[in-house]
């Protein structure tokens, strides 16, 4: 959530690269965004709300001159969305400029005492105050460096932030705690960075900054302090090519790309170690307890695999939501096996959490997707999801990865590692062979059910979750009110809510839950539901059929799935929304 950027260059064009990384990173955060630079020794600072090419367009803010610059694409928390809210944040002199990712969660109490000494405010951000906590230490006579190390141990919460000064025109200092942020160093050009995307191309060097490090930047140098102030070497990484990949290839939205390039992703995930996989399948056979944790579709893949692991392995585990997590450490041991799903590997409630856990001892693996991140840090083994850069917010290819994973691992813990690879290639194959299946009938429903305000989507067994990640699609990116359930479940309240023609999603293929799954339907169908089904067999209650092809059952939950991602893109474009970035929302939530 929020993106920020921080560029020393010798070149006068710094503002344009800057906005073309911020653009990069607009998936964090779009409400409002803003560009600070240093120029012939005064600071500028344009910004203004909205998506960052309208901000462009009435600020131009890739015009700004200067070689040294911040900028930020802000997803709000504390503050509306309002111009001044807007990053960069100032000083009383307008001599510093700060740009910030997290929460500073003491900020009422240290802004109380610095308007006490006299700073006037301009926001009602958390983030103000560190800019007239820096101004205070510049004016003892201290260099940035020194303001930033100073002040970073009084701010309580997360934070990952840039400071620049017209004291020090040539230089960028960051800090981060429990936020991320990343230093890359290309030629004569100096980045930091909330994520190595952003800086895709442009580096040959890449810096993983730990809890508390301090980095300074200039064009040709990157400088790393820990936070007692004692300068530390920091291992440089390569930039990984794949991690560069992010145009739209010819479609209009990352969100279709990332759906239509299933197929590949489903070959990539299966490419694993299958050491690994076996080992990490029996420490969770072997565990007392085992505790998933993850957040939103992360959760629902989380559910599918709890399935898949009473079914293949015959070992329970269960499945905490991220975010209630803390309230269940007291029942965590060095008995526990957690493991955590994250496409970013950046959730803070996953993070949270596995902190916590691992505090008590317990073993922590985690499934992610992204590169260098913060869950990996913690965890003593990551399975990565192989499906490269997803842009668009809603979880797409990351989702069915994380189904191929749970997939290999539970077959991994019958020692049948080489047949689930062999399943999840044939199943990537039967994805693309019926990509465009349903194209007709998809347009049909939409037309009809666009106006709608309320969907329901059911199913059982192990495509109950995928119910409830197709819901959640369709809520995230159309805005339609959707839930899914179980369809059992159904008849325990939310029945009374059908009414003449609301729109009934099941997802019923013809496997041991298809009679009851059916008879389900004929409930909500007696009600006045209009019956979508997600089957490979046709019955005469649908009012519309989204056809399927037959697999194994375990495998319906990845061929369901691309449908419903299908039927909410279109529900989005159809009623105007923009995919890739729905209201609200951003990528990758590194808040509480
Ligand atoms: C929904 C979606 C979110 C994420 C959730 C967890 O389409 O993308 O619900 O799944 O925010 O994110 P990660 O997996 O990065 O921890």
């Amino acid at each position: 959530m929020c993106g920020i950027i921080g560029y020393c260059s010798k070149n006068g064009k710094a503002s344009a690269v800057i906005f073309e990384d911020l653009k990069r990173m607009e998936y964090r955060g779009y409400d409002s965004s803003g560009i600070a630079m240093i120029s012939a020794g005064k600071l500028i600072i344009r910004k203004g709300i909205g998506k960052l090419d309208e901000v462009n367009r009435r600020y131009k803010l890739d015009k700004i001159p200067g070689q040294v610059g911040i900028g930020h694409t802000r997803w709000a928390t504390h503050g509306g969305v309002t111009k001044p809210n807007t990053h960069p944040h100032t000083d009383c002199t307008g001599q510093i400029a700060v740009i910030h990712n997290g929460i500073i969660d003491n900020y009422q109490e240290l802004r109380r005492d610095l308007i006490k000494r006299g700073h006037h405010f301009a926001s009602e951000t958390d983030t103000e105050v560190i800019p007239h906590k820096i101004e205070d230490e510049l004016k003892k006579g201290h260099s940035l460096e020194e303001a930033v190390m100073t002040i970073a141990p009084r701010l309580e919460g997360s934070y990952a932030f840039l400071a620049i000064s017209t004291k020090e025109p040539g230089k960028i200092v960051g800090t981060r705690k429990g936020s991320p942020l990343i230093v890359g160093m290309g030629n004569h050009q100096a980045f930091a960075a909330s994520d190595s995307l952003a800086l895709a191309g442009q580096i040959n060097q890449l810096f993983m900054l730990g809890e508390g490090d301090v980095a300074v930047l200039t064009a040709d140098k990157a400088v790393f302090y820990d936070s007692t102030g004692r300068e530390i070497h920091i291992k440089a990484s390569k930039p990984d090519a794949v991690w560069s990949e992010n145009d739209k290839g010819g479609y209009d939205y990352f969100m279709l790309k990332e759906i239509m390039e299933q197929p590949k992703s489903l070959v990539a995930a299966a490419l694993q170690d299958k050491e690994l996989f076996t080992s990490v399948a029996l420490d969770i056979l072997r565990a007392g307890q085992v505790i998933v944790t993850a957040c939103g579709s992360s959760r629902y893949s989380a559910l599918v695999g709890r399935y898949l692991f009473s079914s293949v392995g015959k070992k329970f585990c269960e499945v905490v939501m991220a975010s209630e997590f803390q309230y269940f450490a007291d029942s965590v041991s060095k008995n526990t096996l957690v493991l955590a799903i994250s496409q970013s590997g950046e959730t803070l409630d996953v993070i949270e959490g596995v902190e916590l856990a691992r505090k008590a001892g317990a073993k922590i693996v985690s499934i992610i997707n992204r590169p260098q991140s913060s869950l990996g840090e913690l965890s003593h083994n990551v399975l990565y999801l192989n499906c490269g850069p997803e842009i668009g917010v809603a979880a797409t290819k990351s989702f069915l990865n994380q189904l191929a994973i749970f997939y290999l691992l539970s077959f991994s813990m019958v020692h049948s590692f080489d047949m689930a690879v062999d399943s999840i290639r044939k199943v990537s194959r039967q994805v693309s062979r019926t990509i465009d299946w349903n194209k007709d009938e998809l347009a049909r429903i939409t037309e009809e059910y666009y106006m709608k305000n309320d969907f329901y989507y059911i199913a059982r067994g192990i495509n109950f979750a995928i119910a409830s990640e197709g819901a959640l699609k369709l809520k995230e990116i159309s805005y339609i009110h959707a839930e899914g359930m179980p369809a059992g479940e159904l008849k325990h309240g939310t029945l009374s809510l059908i009414e003449k023609g609301t729109p009934v999603l099941v997802i019923c293929p013809g496997d041991y839950t298809y009679k009851e799954t059916l008879g389900n339907a004929i409930e909500a169908k007696s009600r006045g539901a209009k019956i979508i089904a997600v089957s490979d067999v046709d019955n005469e209650i649908y009012d519309h059929w989204i056809r399927l092809p037959k697999v194994h059952e375990l495998l319906y939950p990845i061929l369901a799935t691309l449908r419903l991602q299908l039927l909410a893109y279109n529900m989005a474009i159809k009623r105007g929304h923009n995919p890739d970035m729905p209201r609200n929302l951003a990528k990758s939530v590194t808040v509480k």
